[in-house]
């Protein structure tokens, strides 16, 4: 596998994924011809390296912290945003510079695709969930209380460059919520990445860039076969709806995304099963490696079937009022299945959801 993967979407994008690269900043900006000044919106939780990358892209450069976590994920954020960029006078030829998680990613993403009607876009990654899923793709976006990413854009980005040495900080709980996304690629998609997860050592394999960058892999892949989710793309979102509705119904943040996303492959690898696309082996090594990885395999007890349902519904997958799941068959492969009854889906919640 090549060191550097390559996104066709857009301009086309280099795709980096290494260990200690995050320096290597203005020498990429340089090669990609990008001159403009370069405003970083990064998390709290990295203030210091933040500053320090802050000083590597001149004076001119600015520096915006903001809070991690959902709960940052929404239009006040997104204010203060483009707040920072224009009292900066920002200017067409500017650079806005996501380093964070998914959360930091999404809403600065969104902000250099709307500011002055778009400015360039580098994704520098720092939680694993970043790097293996949201830093590549080009969607960007914003919660709204009525549903969860529902508005936004795509806007690729000029580069993704991500510091595998940067996990090195990343609590136990965000760093599992990440493996979820990976181990998602490997059920989807790649049965060797699905082995080499199942065989790796969690607390560890952070460390291991070729690993991180084989999960990358398969976003990058799925994203140069189809990049608006026509098709292929929506294999990307299993686990997607029923984890984005337990998100959004337990109240953003009380799941990760991660663990929203693992109880939801867990849901809809049962729906596999019961519609007869998969054998139960799949639900049995799916659910060993996210407990393996720490993640919860389980709906939190009390979630109300009919409201879950009704969540779902609302979601974007939903196409003239019909959902369409991303459902495996084997592991490393799944396809789209439409036209799943509603009461098959009302059955399986109501075996699978504790009472209390
Ligand atoms: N755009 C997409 O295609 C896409 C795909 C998947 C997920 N997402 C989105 O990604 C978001 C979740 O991303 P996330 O899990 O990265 O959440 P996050 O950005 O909130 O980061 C998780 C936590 O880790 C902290 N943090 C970040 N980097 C750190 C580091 N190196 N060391 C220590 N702490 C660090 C943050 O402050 C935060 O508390 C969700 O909003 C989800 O919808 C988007």
């Amino acid at each position: 596998m090549n060191d550097i993967l390559y996104v066709t979407a857009g301009l086309g994008y280099p795709v980096i994924v290494a260990a200690d690269c995050w320096q290597q900043l203005p020498m990429y900006l340089k090669q990609l011809g990008l001159s403009g000044r370069v405003h970083i919106v990064s998390d709290q939780h990295l203030q210091i390296i933040a500053k320090a990358l802050q000083e590597m892209c001149g004076e001119r450069s600015t520096l915006l912290l903001l809070p991690g976590g959902e709960s940052s994920k929404d239009s006040a954020t997104l204010m203060t945003i483009y707040d920072h960029l224009l009292t900066a006078r920002v200017e067409r030829s500017d650079i806005v510079v996501a380093f964070g998680g998914g959360v930091i990613g999404d809403v600065a993403g969104y902000a250099a695709a709307t500011i002055v009607r778009g400015i360039a876009c580098i994704q520098m990654p720092t939680t694993l969930l970043a790097m293996v899923d949201s830093a590549v793709g080009g969607k960007t976006g914003i919660n709204h209380p009525l549903g969860k990413n529902m508005i936004g854009a795509f806007h690729q980005p000029r580069l993704v460059l991500a510091d595998v040495n940067l996990l090195n900080t990343l609590p136990a709980r965000e760093l599992a919520a990440g493996w979820a996304e990976a181990i998602k690629h490997g059920v989807i998609r790649d049965v060797q990445l699905f082995t080499d997860l199942a065989n790796a050592d969690p607390l560890r394999a952070f460390f291991d860039a070729a690993l991180v960058r084989r999960a990358v892999s398969v976003k990058v892949d799925v994203v140069n076969i189809d990049e608006r989710e026509q098709a292929e793309r929506m294999l990307l979102n299993y686990g997607h709806t029923v984890g984005h509705a337990l998100e959004q119904l337990l109240g953003y943040g009380v799941l990760l995304h991660g663990e929203a996303i693992a109880i939801g492959m867990q849901v809809e690898a049962h729906l596999a099963y019961t519609l007869g696309l998969c054998d139960d082996q799949l639900i049995t090594r799916q659910t060993a490696i996210l407990r393996r990885y720490g993640l919860p395999t389980e709906i939190p007890g009390g979630v109300a079937v009919d409201q879950l349902i009704d969540v779902m519904h609302r979601d974007k997958k939903v196409q003239a009022g019909a959902l369409r799941w991303a459902l495996p068959r084997t592991i490393g492969h799944a396809e789209i299945t439409r036209n799943v009854p509603v009461s098959t889906v009302k059955n399986l919640l109501t075996m699978l959801i504790p009472t209390g």
